[in-house]
C-alpha cells in the first residue's frame, strides 16, 4: 500500500475502501501494474493517480467521445496509459513530461502496453512545448506542477474548442487550497487557477475532492462553452 500523500487518521480506511471498489469496478490489467511498479522501480515519486481515478478519466474521455487527449504532466505515463486505453484505435495522446528519467520510464511503459503509436511524449518544459502543439484537443488533463497551473490553464483554453473538458488534478492538497495565506507557491498556483476558472465566462466547472489510497485530495473539472 502506497503512503498517501495527504494522510490523515481514517487514511488506512480510506486506502481499503479505494482497493474494494478498485478490485470491482477498475481492475488493473497488466500493463498498467507493470507501469507502476517499474515507475518506483526507477525512482519515480508515487505520485500516478490511482486506479480508481484512472477510470474516472477512462469514463470522462468516452463520455465526451473526445479522440485528442492533451496530458500536461506524465510522470510515469500511468494516467497516460489509461486514457489512450480509453479511446478508440484512432484516439491518441499528447503528453508533456519535464523530467529526462521520467520520460525516459514513461516511454518503456507506454510501449509495454502497447501504445507507442498512439502517444506522443515530448520532453521539456510545458510552457515551452504548448506553444508548438496542433489544436484543438477534446480534454486537457493539467497534473505538472502546481505553480504553473494558471498557465496551463491559459495554454488549455487555447489548445481547446467549444465542448472540450479540461481536468486538473491534486485541487485539494489535504485541504490547503483555502489556506489564503499558505506560502507555498504551489498552494498559491492552485488558488490563482480556480479564482481564474471562476471568473472565465467561458469555462462552467466544479470541484470533487476524492478520499482514497493518495489521502485527501481531489479534481477541478471544466468544459469551455465557448471560446
Ligand atoms: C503531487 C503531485 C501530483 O501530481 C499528485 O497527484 C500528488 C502529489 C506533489 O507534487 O506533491
Ligand atoms: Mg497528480
Amino acid at each position: 500500500m502506497r503512503i498517501p500523500d495527504y494522510p490523515s487518521r481514517d487514511s488506512d480506511k480510506w486506502a481499503q475502501v479505494d482497493a474494494w471498489f478498485s478490485e470491482k469496478l477498475a481492475p488493473e490489467e497488466p500493463e498498467l501494474s507493470y507501469a507502476l511498479t517499474n515507475n518506483v522501480k526507477q525512482g519515480l515519486p508515487t505520485h500516478d493517480v490511482s486506479a480508481l481515478q484512472g477510470k474516472m478519466l477512462s469514463l470522462f474521455i468516452q463520455m465526451s467521445r473526445a479522440v485528442r487527449v492533451l496530458e500536461i504532466g506524465t510522470l510515469g505515463g500511468y494516467s497516460t496509459i489509461w486514457m489512450t486505453k480509453a479511446m478508440p484505435q484512432h484516439g491518441s495522446v499528447t503528453t508533456i513530461e519535464f523530467s529526462e528519467h521520467n520520460a525516459k520510464v514513461a516511454r518503456q511503459n507506454i510501449s509495454n502496453a502497447g501504445l507507442t503509436e498512439r502517444v506522443t511524449l515530448h520532453t521539456g518544459a510545458a510552457l515551452d512545448v504548448l506553444p508548438t502543439l496542433e489544436a484543438p484537443f477534446d480534454l486537457i488533463f493539467i497534473d505538472a506542477d502546481k505553480v504553473n497551473n494558471p498557465n496551463y490553464l491559459e495554454w488549455a483554453i487555447r489548445l481547446s474548442h467549444k465542448g472540450a473538458v479540461i481536468v486538473g488534478d491534486n485541487t485539494v492538497r489535504g485541504g490547503s487550497v483555502i489556506d489564503s495565506d499558505s506560502d507555498d507557491p504551489n498552494v498559491k498556483g492552485l488558488r490563482e487557477f480556480v479564482q481564474m476558472i471562476s471568473e472565465d465566462k467561458r469555462l462552467d466547472a466544479t470541484a470533487i475532492q476524492t478520499v482514497g489510497e493518495k489521502g485527501w485530495d481531489g479534481f477541478v473539472m471544466a468544459i469551455v462553452k465557448a471560446i
